[in-house]
């Protein structure tokens, strides 16, 4: 975010911490960045914000204003989506163990795009496609059976993985999908994982990808739709970002195989949650206690786990710096920052920083992806509040939780009234 365009202090003042802030002309410059890249080779392209990143229905209000597509992993962030008033026509709808009644919702709702994950997915979809005398069109996911360098937790498109259909059944699923006739067969997915910053992976799962999407055009599908995923890795600290220019390449490598086919340029798309969530989010913290043990110093903020467990599930290492020192203060102290839950939840492990008083406030980059939208309750600490940025204005998203919600769906079962 672009600090020096925001007074952080009378934001803290205004809002209170830990507090998250999301700029939504970092979000903006991001999504210009992809469809610069996608724009010098395709006609026609597709960017779905993948909502698990971090979603509500104030974003789903700025997503539907700047005509991006949505992937949604569950019907929970289509609900969201549909109270922010973002267009049906505009969803696709995924996830590798969707129950009945949730299908059954999106597509009374009318989602564009059902993502099949799984070959006993094709008849629940064709009974409730019928049922409500509708057509509904669909990709396959395909588990191209790619190897990436990233944490193991976030691989997803490796052969040993629940997501999609085996690469090698796909064919069969060909002949079966002849046998439902609410189903209209529009593309094929494939994710090969997160936090991804080359650009082989990617290749390598689109020529899988088109094999399969050759094939189900001799086998009579004219599909459209060739979907690669997110997982552009972003810099949290030390990382080389995943470079969008790469992706005038990975969009020349299937419009060259699409014209040596013979076939029309399928309608790329991508599903990007992170690298356009991440560094639009930044987490503001007061200080609170600072100490020393003979092996380092402890720097406790007013976060933690409950709103940003991703160090603690993936090692994940952010950056920071002192607002009271500035953020080009000389860094001459070495701390270990840590939450404030009753763990040892570190948030990062060694870093450093200008000196920290207590009353200070810590400000951590990059932490718009992945972190309210993981977030809990635990210890009953209310989550922050997240405020939008933009144009030098700033206006709540999500207002800070309350005591009171804490106890919003409790119970007093008879025996104990
Ligand atoms: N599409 C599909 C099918 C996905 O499964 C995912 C992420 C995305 C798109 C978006 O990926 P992205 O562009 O954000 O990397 N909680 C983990 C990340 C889990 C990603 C799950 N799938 C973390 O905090 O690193």
């Amino acid at each position: 975010m672009s600090h020096n365009r925001y007074d952080l202090k009378s934001l803290i003042k205004k809002y209170d911490t830990p507090l998250m802030l999301f700029d939504q002309d970092v979000f903006e410059s991001r999504l210009g960045e992809i469809e610069a890249a996608l724009g010098k080779v395709c006609g026609d392209f597709r960017i779905y914000y993948a909502a698990k990143a971090f979603f509500n229905t104030g974003l789903g209000k700025l997503l539907n204003k700047l005509g991006l597509y949505l992937d949604a992993s569950s019907y929970g962030e289509i609900y969201v989506a549909l109270k922010s008033g973002f267009d049906p026509a505009r969803i696709n709808y995924h996830g590798h163990n969707k129950k009945e009644e949730e299908l059954r919702l999106a597509l009374k709702a009318g989602v564009a795009t059902v993502t099949v994950d799984s070959i006993e997915e094709l008849a629940t979809i064709q009974s409730i496609a019928r049922d409500l005398g509708r057509v509904q069109e669909i990709l396959i996911r395909v588990n191209p059976g790619v190897s990436v360098h990233t944490d193991e937790k976030i691989r997803t498109g490796c052969s040993d993985s629940k997501f999609g259909i085996p690469y090698e059944r796909i064919e069969s699923v060909f002949v079966d999908l002849k046998k439902y006739p609410n189903l209209k067969f529009v593309g094929l997915h494939c994710h090969v994982g997160s936090q991804i910053f080359e650009t082989a992976p990617y290749l390598e799962a689109a020529q899988r990808l088109f094999d399969l999407f050759l094939k189900a055009h001799r086998e009579g599908f004219p599909v459209r739709l060739f979907n690669l995923g997110g997982g552009f890795g972003i810099t949290y600290k030390d990382e080389t970002p995943f470079p969008t220019e790469e992706l005038t390449r990975v969009a020349s490598f299937v419009k060259e195989k699409a014209q040596k086919s013979g076939i029309q340029m399928p309608v790329l798309c991508f599903e990007p949650g992170r690298f356009l969530a991440g560094p639009s989010g930044t987490t503001l913290y007061t200080i609170g206690t600072i100490k020393e043990v003979p092996q380092r110093t402890y720097l406790s903020v007013d976060g933690g786990l409950f709103e940003n467990p991703r160090p603690a599930l993936y090692g994940a290492v952010y950056d920071a710096y002192v607002l009271e020192r500035g953020p080009d203060a000389e860094k001459a102290m070495s701390y270990r920052v840590c939450g404030r839950t009753c763990e040892s939840d570190v948030l990062i492990p060694e870093i450093k920083l200008a000196k920290a008083r207590v009353g200070d406030h810590l400000v951590v980059s990059n932490t718009g992806a992945y972190n309210y939208s993981m977030s809990s309750n635990y210890n009953q600490y209310p989550r922050p509040a997240v405020v939008l940025l933009h144009d030098g204005k700033d206006g709540l998203l999500v207002a800070r939780e309350e005591y009171e919600d804490l106890t919003r769906k409790d119970q007093t079962p008879d025996w104990l009234a």
